[in-house]
């Protein structure tokens, strides 16, 4: 058994009042998880303590809510655990800047705790109904509804099953595992400039059904996907919802698979987020670093320097974007030969060299990074968990 002080994020609505913090000391095995934590301290001290859960064993997806600034699940997150990394973020910006500005209640701190507080929030992105407890409504299930979260097979059901290769499957095999938890929500950082980005829970399912071969409507959801200005290209990779997520569902991967199957589906999207991507794959290939500027150029109006007439969207848009580049420069965050495409200095020659193999290994070895499915085309290696049995639908 030890100590410790749980440092708790409350909203009571019916008080009347704003949020606060109120710290606990709970004593604990530290094998044992943060929820049992919670659960402790409701137990000892506070019934009125709300916070979510059911199967306490990482299956259920209740239990949403931020350790330590990290969103996660309380029961799959040992306390000890916890305690080692609230003592490494000490003095560091990682937790909440809201822990040093509210209100603190409770006497966890002088009870003689060992450490120092593990700092416990609701899930971000989503409002808060009653201290751990957030609206997955409005915010995660709206948005799953969104994507049409069920199969649309043409033709007469069959009639038994529909019966699949097990292969067919192991694409799609990743995402199914989601538990509908909500924590790569509550980290996305898209979601937090524009609450109306689908996001990464919602992305994934879409998945599960974009690569399902019983599927008919593949198209149309790529379609409608690419098409939102809320859809899949406005992901910033910015990998949170990777390191959030319990299940290893890896969302950001799933939305990079359904863009990839946009773009080879020649979907063509109002962001100009395909030609964006294929873009940055030639300005780098180009020239080892990203020239912004030729990033934009390149994105709505490639060919725009005399080899290509550049379309007349190219062209619209690139002045639309004018005054993005306007912006930087009049503040001299920006020297102007790094605003005019073309102008910015590449990699030295001999690291050019480094950058073309690249490449040339990728092109050759058909490799997608930080995807599930590794390594080369024609390896007879499956993921872990794939399915090594008949898949229906039942
Ligand atoms: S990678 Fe994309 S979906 Fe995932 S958290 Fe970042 S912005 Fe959101
Ligand atoms: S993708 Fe992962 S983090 Fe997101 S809801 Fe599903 S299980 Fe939770
Ligand atoms: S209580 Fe079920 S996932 Fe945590």
């Amino acid at each position: 058994m030890a100590d410790y002080t749980i440092k708790v994020r409350r909203f009571q609505p019916e008080s009347g009042e704003g949020p606060y913090w109120e710290e606990f000391n709970v004593d604990l095995d530290p094998s044992l998880s943060v929820l049992d934590g919670l659960l402790q301290a409701k137990d000892r001290d506070d019934g009125s303590l709300a916070v979510r859960c059911s199967c306490r064993a990482a299956i259920c997806g209740s239990c949403g809510m931020k350790v330590n600034g990290q969103s996660t699940l309380g029961c799959k997150t040992q306390i000890g655990e916890a305690q080692e990394q609230a003592d490494k973020m000490v003095g560091a910006a990682g937790v909440s800047a809201a822990v040093a500005d509210s209100p603190i209640r409770g006497e966890g701190s002088d009870l003689g705790s060992a450490g120092n507080p593990i700092v416990i929030e609701p899930m971000g992105n989503m409002p808060v109904i009653k201290d751990l407890i957030t609206d997955m409504e409005s915010t995660h299930w709206t948005k799953i509804r969104r994507v049409t979260p069920w199969l649309l097979p043409h033709g007469e059901p069959p009639e038994r099953e529909y019966v699949v290769e097990p292969e067919s499957m192991i694409d799609i095999t990743q995402s199914m595992a989601c538990i509908q938890c909500g924590a790569c929500v509550s980290s996305c950082l898209s979601m937090e400039a524009d609450p109306g980005f689908i996001g990464p829970a919602a992305l994934a399912k879409a998945y599960r059904f974009v690569g399902d071969p019983r599927d008919a409507e593949t198209h149309e959801r790529l379609h409608d996907l690419a098409d939102d200005p809320h859809g899949i290209y406005d992901c910033t990779h910015c990998f949170s919802c990777i390191d959030a997520c319990p299940k290893g569902v890896a969302p950001m991967d799933q939305i990079m698979r359904l863009r990839r199957k946009a773009g080879e589906e020649g979907i063509e999207d109002p962001n100009a987020g395909h030609d964006h991507e294929i873009a940055f794959v030639k300005v780098i290939e180009k020239k080892g670093l990203l020239d912004e500027a030729l990033l934009v150029q390149e994105s709505y109006a490639p060919g725009i320097k005399g080899k290509l007439k550049p379309s007349k969207r190219g062209l619209t848009e690139t002045i639309k974007s004018l005054p993005t580049i306007l912006r930087p420069l009049r503040k001299r965050k920006v020297k102007l030969r790094q605003a005019i495409p073309g102008l910015h200095h590449g990699l030295p020659k001999e690291a050019m060299g480094d950058v073309k193999s690249i490449y040339a290994h990728a092109e050759e070895h058909s490799e997608e990074l930080n995807l599930y499915i590794r390594g080369e085309e024609g390896d007879d290696a499956q993921p872990d968990g794939a399915a090594a049995e008949e898949v229906t639908n039942d």
